[in-house]
């Protein structure tokens, strides 16, 4: 089935108006989750809402928070989320990162105790358009997933890593991925019934390959609600580098922010922590050459040939835009499962039919 985008997105303001959120955090958490299943990161997006809601419900998240400056110098802060929603806790540190680099020339911003951050290329974006560059590690305490190359057993959360570029009169370079092979909400969509995962996603508790994802929920129950019962993990990407990578996600994002390293501690809330970098080139670089440098390598880059089967060779960030010029127009695509369960989350908050409706 295929949703269509803007009143999905009222129906999700909706939502989380509702459940507690005011005015203006409904409003992110809508945006944010929209853009994310427009963009194709089904994983990232509106599948969230029961889950998030949930988790208002049951306290394991507060709503409107207002995060506060821990530490502070020209160009350097850490951000407390004090366990709020990530899309208030992420927007207000990537401002201020914004705000300080156009002042000083670079910044560096920590965020720690904050919900799920959701699609980071939302903060490489947010800089790029601004001028900025941007790159951030995130990790999370509490929602171990992935096993360390060479294991099968649950160190490190999916931790991403993104970066962003702004380049002149063009889209930005959006670099933006989870350190496991697939990020765990596509292994999510597929436990729904949804695109399945590569043959090596995953690992099982014998050690071997596998994109069964009932090792990673415990159950083959499509509405499974916690990644915590399973026996098995996901694998990292790249072998022994992206395990590397994933490792210093925990240094920088865990360790430097003080927002905690992975840990066993089922009873805990998932939190995000994330280390932030942000330049301004404008007080860097000669502006011409540096812009006709980027322009020239990208038409070599876009110059190779594809390989058979490929259209063409895509700059990180293109796919993205290619999804959402095509979601916006022919609607976001949804397993039955992922929207019944988004329209029970709405029934059960007594939001009206016809907004529900509106989105088909
Ligand atoms: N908040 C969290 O804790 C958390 C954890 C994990 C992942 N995430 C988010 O999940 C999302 C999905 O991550 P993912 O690992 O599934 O991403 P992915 O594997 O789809 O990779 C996306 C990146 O690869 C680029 N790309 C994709 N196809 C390409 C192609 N054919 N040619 C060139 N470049 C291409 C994209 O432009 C993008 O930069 C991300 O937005 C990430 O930030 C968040």
């Amino acid at each position: 089935m295929k949703l269509k985008s803007k009143p999905l997105k009222i129906l999700i303001f909706t939502i989380f108006k509702k459940a507690g959120c005011n005015k203006a955090e409904a409003e992110r958490i809508a945006e944010y989750l929209t853009k994310a299943s427009l963009v194709g990161h089904d994983s990232h997006g509106v599948i969230r809402t029961p889950r998030y809601v949930d988790m208002i419900k049951d306290n394991h998240i507060v709503t409107n928070v207002k995060p506060k400056i821990l530490m502070e110098s020209n160009n350097f802060s850490i951000v407390d989320g004090l366990d709020g929603f990530g899309q208030t806790v992420g927007p207000f540190a990537c401002k201020l990162g914004i705000k300080k680099a156009k002042k000083y020339g670079n910044s560096i911003i920590g965020i720690k105790n904050s919900g799920h951050l959701g699609r980071i290329g939302d903060f490489s974006e947010m800089a790029a358009e601004k001028g900025i560059i941007s790159v951030h590690f995130v990790n999370s305490i509490a929602g171990l997933l992935v096993a360390p190359y060479g294991s099968w057993e649950r160190r490190f959360s999916t931790n991403p890593f993104s970066a962003g570029v702004p380049i002149k009169n063009k889209k930005p370079f959006i670099l933006d991925f989870a350190t496991s092979l697939v990020a765990e909400g596509k292994a999510y969509v597929a436990h729904q019934g949804g695109k399945s995962i590569p043959k090596n996603a995953l690992i099982n508790d014998k050690g071997n390959d596998t994109n069964d994802t009932s090792v990673i929920y415990g159950t083959k129950d499509p509405n499974a609600k916690s990644s915590r019962g399973g026996t098995g993990a996901f694998q990292p990407f790249g072998l022994h580098k992206g395990s590397g990578l994933s490792f210093l996600c925990e240094l920088l994002a865990g360790a430097v922010t003080g927002s905690g390293m992975g840990r066993d501690n089922k009873s805990q809330p998932f939190r995000n922590g994330m280390f932030s970098i942000y330049l301004n080139p404008s007080k860097y670089v000669k502006g011409k050459e540096y812009d006709q440098e980027i322009k020239r390598y990208i038409k070599f880059f876009k110059s190779a040939e594809p390989n058979k089967g490929v259209n063409q060779v895509l700059m990180p960030g293109e796919k993205e835009i290619h999804n959402e010029k095509d979601r916006l127009k022919n609607g976001i695509p949804m397993t039955k499962i992922t929207w019944d369960a988004i329209k029970d989350t709405a029934i059960s908050l007594k939001i009206d039919s016809k907004l529900i409706n509106k989105c088909l």
